[in-house]
């Protein structure tokens, strides 16, 4: 019988949009998967990845798709038909195979009315993405949900996937460690868990993971309602820069649209993020969005004052000092500028 082989995880390590999609389709490139699996999410994930030049973003099918790889949207996932469909077409007319999108039977159908629910409760109250994930959730955990494999359109049948995987396994994280329903500031979280340990619902042993890719930015940016990201506190000159860097490094939603909130990389949260993940290699994005705005800042120490340098090379220096002393996992630290690859 074929057995996994290897699997390999890209988690988010802050709040989300921390350039996973880009990670995910160079590691496509380099590594020989046969499959890439969702494990947690549904469409509140906006994934952004450039193919050829061009550019593309997905919300629940999984970035092998762009690759021909087998994509598998597994169990612990919750699927609204019409979106899913939305997500098909668009990719089958960007001329991509999406006969390699696989579903686990045992997802969950996010309903219109768990989408309705969510526009009136939590999208208000918690910044949700209004894609229906709390209130599908709720019914999951109450045992009272309806399963792919009973509620999926004919279209769909044939997308219906109740195998085994083999070989080796991308697994592909949505959303991020503080966005975890277990770890993130509660209840401003989603109701999914983000963390690697997670990734096994979608059928291996945990002894099968071979390397953890964390993403973060090298600034932290917020979508959606979180008491943490007050505007207290912060002094002008730096709301003035946040505003910068939102513009310079193009932070909007992938999948609301809306406006990120932008703040000073927490290094001891990243260390927190890094060391509960299991993250051995950690792949840090926008350094280049820093240098044209011209301000380098960082929080540490668990103070709450304001570390400022210089230059690129000297912030660098203090995150690689700081993470490789306080991650005793942590292999590899890399620097990726620019949105393509890393
Ligand atoms: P929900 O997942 O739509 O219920 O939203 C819960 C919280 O998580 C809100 O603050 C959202 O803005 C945030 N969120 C959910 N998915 C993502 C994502 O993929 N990127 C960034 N934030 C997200
Ligand atoms: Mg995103």
């Amino acid at each position: 019988m074929i057995e996994v082989n290897n699997v390999d995880i890209v988690c988010g390590l802050a709040w989300g949009d921390e350039a996973k999609g880009k990670i995910v389709g160079t590691l496509c490139q380099k590594n020989k998967y046969d499959f890439v699996c969702r494990w947690s999410g549904g469409s509140n994930a906006g994934h952004t990845i450039f193919v050829n030049g061009e550019k593309y973003d997905t919300h629940i099918v999984p970035c092998g798709v762009f690759y021909g790889i087998t994509s598998v949207i597994g169990s612990d996932c919750l699927v609204n038909m019409n979106d899913l469909n939305s997500e098909i077409e668009y990719l089958r007319r960007a001329g991509f195979d999406t006969s390699v999108i696989k579903i686990s039977p045992r997802a969950h159908v996010i309903t219109s009315t768990h989408k309705d629910n969510d526009a009136k409760k939590y999208k208000t109250q918690q910044g949700s993405t209004g894609k229906g994930i709390a209130p599908c959730a709720s019914d999951k955990y109450a045992r009272v949900g309806t399963l792919f494999k009973d509620g999926c359109l004919d279209m769909f049948k044939e997308n219906i996937w109740d195998e085994k995987l083999y070989g080796n396994v991308l697994c592909e994280g949505a959303q991020g460690f503080w966005l975890d329903i277990n770890m993130g500031n509660y209840p401003f979280v989603t109701s999914s868990n983000t963390l690697p340990y997670s990734a096994c619902s979608l059928g291996f042993p945990p002894q099968k993971i071979r390397n953890i890719y964390g993403a973060v930015k090298v600034y932290d940016t917020r979508v959606g309602v979180d008491p943490f990201f007050d505007d207290e506190e912060i002094s002008n000159d730096d709301l003035e820069a946040f505003d910068k860097i939102a513009e310079v490094g193009n932070e909007v939603g992938t999948t609301t649209g809306r406006s990120r909130k932008v703040r000073w990389l927490n290094l001891d949260m990243l260390v927190k993020a890094i060391n509960i993940s299991g993250t051995n290699i950690l792949v840090l994005s926008k350094m280049d969005v820093l240098e044209k705005v011209g301000v380098f800042g960082l929080k540490h120490d668990s103070t709450n004052t304001v570390l400022k340098y210089s230059d690129s090379s000297h912030m660098k220096k203090i995150i690689n000092d700081v993470l490789l002393s306080h991650c005793s996992l942590l292999k590899e630290v890399i620097y990726s500028e620019n949105p393509y690859t890393f």
